[in-house]
């Protein structure tokens, strides 16, 4: 299913040259399920035509309190208009979100100035059903400036949903804090806010991708984890209200937004990491390949060939299990960090993840099989804890994720009341 499906998001434009990117933003929510109606201000005329607008949304815009048309909404009857396009286009909006928001229209918003549709119709939005967000764009000294950052502190106090502005190189040739954030980066805020907080308050760590283990300066051993069901997993606890720490092996994959990443080699390096940053973990999910050996000693120069046909004899020591140890913890013995595990297996799958959640410790242990996944997009979860299995069918990992994140806070809950 499509992350907005269902959801009718009203869009609002101010002026303000970031108006180039409501129109990548626009395509963005309806490419992702949303219905999307546009109100544009004069000022955002300016910079963009309706017709873009309505050609991306599929919905005629309106910018005018005076417009006599019929807003989508309003059962009036077929070409009956009423000029309550103000009242009529927000009752159906699960969200408004103005993007961009100028300097000007946040401190219009703020004292619930009313003179032009898009204002107008923010004010006269129902509070408790249509959440306002707003996504700032404008020059870095008019961001700094204290009049506007005393406004975004008013507007957030208000309930205004005001997201983070982006850095970097402005329109206007200067460089700082101000403009207004990518369209894929709204997209992914504004449907982390739709997500239920059911992380709130929780400060989840989470391992993802394999771990390399050198032999030489050039040369180690590792394994075929992508790192995707671990990043998927983060994005989804961070969406759900969590502080999230990503301690990754060595891929490429993006941060996702809003997650501290630690960037890691081998399975020492991870587990120095872990002792940083689990302090007041809550969460722990081990979805990392951690190497189960490492080359005894890695030489520090690279190993060369000596024309003999010597073949160099590779000894190995075992790494530190990460997660038995945490799992064997005093914060997880008494309740404070429920830990979660992976098995990635090639066969038995039930069995070996019955047989090493045990061995590890752990409330929760997820199977999966991993020449099936790794690499992937797609995974198939067995979630298996004291009392039985539970099947995550095939799906894209990003939904599989935000249903484990979701079943964890709920074991999580359970579990800490049960031992404390
Ligand atoms: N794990 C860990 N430290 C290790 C090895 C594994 O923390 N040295 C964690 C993994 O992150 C995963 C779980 O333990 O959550 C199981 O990992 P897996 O590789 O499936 O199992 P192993 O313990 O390595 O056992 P085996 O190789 O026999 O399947």
């Amino acid at each position: 299913m499509k992350d907005l499906a269902g959801k009718h998001i009203v869009l609002g434009l101010s002026g303000g040259i970031a108006c180039y990117k409501a129109a990548e933003l626009c395509r963005a929510l309806v490419k992702a399920g949303a219905t999307v109606q546009v109100v544009m201000t004069d000022a955002a005329l300016q910079f963009i035509t309706p017709v873009t607008m309505q050609a991306l949304s599929g919905r005629p815009v309106f910018s005018s309190q005076w417009d006599p048309r019929k807003a989508a909404g309003a059962d009036l009857g077929a070409g009956v208009g009423n000029n309550m396009a103000h009242i009529n286009l927000t009752r159906e909006a699960d969200a408004i979100v103005v993007a961009p928001a100028s300097a000007d229209f946040m401190s219009k918003l703020l004292h619930g100035g009313a003179d032009d549709l898009l204002s107008l119709m923010c004010l006269a939005r129902p509070l408790d059903t249509v959440p306002l967000i707003v996504a700032p764009a404008m020059n870095r000294e008019m961001w700094a400036n204290p009049a506007t950052q005393r406004n975004v502190a008013q507007l957030k106090a208000d309930g205004i949903h005001v997201l983070d502005v982006g850095q970097g190189d402005q329109a206007c040739g200067e460089v700082g804090d101000g403009r207004m954030l990518e369209a894929d980066e709204l997209l992914y805020d504004v449907t982390a806010f739709f997500a239920p907080k059911v992380m709130a308050g929780q400060h989840v760590v989470v391992t993802a991708g394999p771990t390399y283990e050198a032999i030489d300066p050039v040369r180690g051993i590792t394994n075929l984890s992508s790192g995707k069901m671990g990043f998927a997993i983060a994005r989804a606890a961070h969406e759900a209200g969590a502080r999230v720490t990503l301690v990754a092996g060595p891929v490429s994959l993006p941060t996702p937004r809003g997650v501290q990443r630690v960037d890691v080699k081998s399975a020492r390096n991870m587990q120095l990491a872990l002792d940083m940053y689990m302090d007041d973990a809550t969460v722990f999910v081990s979805a990392a390949a951690v190497a189960d050996w490492r080359p005894a000693s890695a030489s520090d120069q690279k190993i060369k060939k000596d024309g003999s046909g010597h073949v160099p004899t590779l000894t190995f020591c075992e790494n530190p299990d990460l997660l038995a140890g945490i799992a064997a913890s005093e914060r997880a013995q008494s309740g404070q960090l429920y830990c979660v595990g992976f098995a990635a297996e090639s066969h038995n799958l039930l069995h070996h993840a019955q047989t090493k959640r045990a061995r590890k410790g752990v409330p929760l242990l997820v199977g999966n099989i991993g020449p099936a996944t790794f690499g992937q997009d797609h995974n198939a979860l067995l979630l298996v804890d004291e009392e039985g299995v539970v099947e995550f069918p095939h799906a894209d990992k990003l939904s599989l994720s935000r249903l484990l994140v979701a079943d964890i806070a709920r074991r999580r809950a359970i579990w800490t009341t049960a031992s404390a």
